[in-house]
């Protein structure tokens, strides 16, 4: 595996190797992504393989303009063209009638397909040169915390990629908002980078939240975006309940007098988001005990935050006995 600077030449070399069936890791920016040409069904089967993750669950497609959208989707509705029009390049992806050229090894063989078109200059790049379809989930192995950097989805993959392209820090921090626009009202399958308040003021009402309908969605499964270390969400940490090898995830400064390993996150939901990941991947990588993570405030504009943190620590409710 090498990790390459997205300079021009990196970009070409990068856009040879999805013409040539190969995976390729790039950075966009909610994470990064491992993209394989989303026309060559065993190039996207690569990919399943490389992330451990089941072949039924569906990829999105990323596209470099909104032009392409046809090209994949069988009826475009307006009100996609008015989202993409204000939100892409941008962390939303949308769900559309698939085309029935998307092969089935993209959508799970599902009748809908997940479509966007990324914020970041270098994936931008990569898919204007590309100019097409490339199917990319977060170049994490199946159920782990999401890369925002290179060197995180090298630590995930190891030589199950051959290139990385290196384009810094994801911006966003937080995957993209899924919505479904193929029923009569929209509906948020994953809350993201867009706030529902800005999709809403585009649809004209507030799209129905539904994160476990019990979908082929990756994120959807509860216990998503995991760390190793046991962790679990607690209001507050006041001393008493904590144990000797444990770390906390705060938005406040440590304490005075507070021994542990203490990370502090901004105050704002934009912030926190960019930096958690990094974070929960840092402190796991610290082996310790437990993780306990101070809850974020109950405003929408935490929606995604909370149901990222929801996620970190379903394991450890549903099942402790496993994960103690
Ligand atoms: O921000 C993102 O969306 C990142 C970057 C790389 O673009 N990608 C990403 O992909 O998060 P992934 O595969 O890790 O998560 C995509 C989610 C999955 O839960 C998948 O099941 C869902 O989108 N999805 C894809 N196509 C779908 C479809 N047709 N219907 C419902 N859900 C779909
Ligand atoms: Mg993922």
């Amino acid at each position: 595996m090498k990790v390459l600077d997205a300079t021009p030449a990196a970009v070409a070399e990068a856009t040879e190797a999805l013409r040539r069936g190969e995976l390729v890791a790039f950075p966009t920016e909610t994470v990064y992504g491992l993209g394989a040409d989303a026309r060559n069904p065993e190039a996207v089967r690569k990919i399943f393989t490389a992330k451990g993750r089941p072949a039924d669950h569906p990829l999105i497609v990323h596209l470099p303009d909104a032009a392409y959208l046809p090209d994949w989707a069988e009826a475009v509705p307006a009100v996609a063209l008015e989202l993409a029009e204000r939100f892409w390049p941008g962390p939303l992806t949308l769900i559309l009638r698939r085309s029935s050229r998307v092969p089935d090894e993209v959508t799970g063989a599902q009748d809908t397909v997940g479509l966007r078109v990324p914020g970041h200059p270098v994936a931008l790049e990569l898919l204007r040169a590309f100019a097409g379809g490339v199917a990319a989930p977060s170049a994490n192995r199946f159920g782990r915390i999401s890369p925002t950097r290179a060197a995180h989805v090298a630590e995930e993959l190891g030589e199950r990629v051959s290139l990385i392209l290196d384009g810094g820090e994801s911006e966003v921090g937080l995957e993209s908002s899924i919505l479904d626009l193929t029923g009569a009202r929209a509906r948020l399958l994953r809350p993201g980078g867009v706030a529902p308040a800005a999709l809403a003021a585009v649809l004209g009402y507030a799209p129905e939240v539904v994160t476990r309908a019990g979908m082929r969605v990756s994120g959807a499964l509860a216990s998503h975006y995991a760390p190793r270390t046991p962790a679990v969400l607690v209001e507050r940490v006041d001393g008493p309940e904590l144990r000797a090898s444990a770390a906390v995830l705060s938005r406040r400064a440590r304490p005075a007098g507070f021994g542990g390993v203490w990370l502090e996150l901004p105050p704002t939901p934009e912030a926190y988001a960019q930096r958690l990941y990094a974070a929960l991947r840092e402190l796991d990588a610290l082996g310790l005990e437990g993780l306990y993570i101070e809850a974020v405030p109950e405003d929408e504009a935490w929606l995604a935050v909370r149901d990222r943190l929801r996620r970190a620590t379903a394991a450890s409710r549903q099942r402790p006995e496993e994960v103690a």
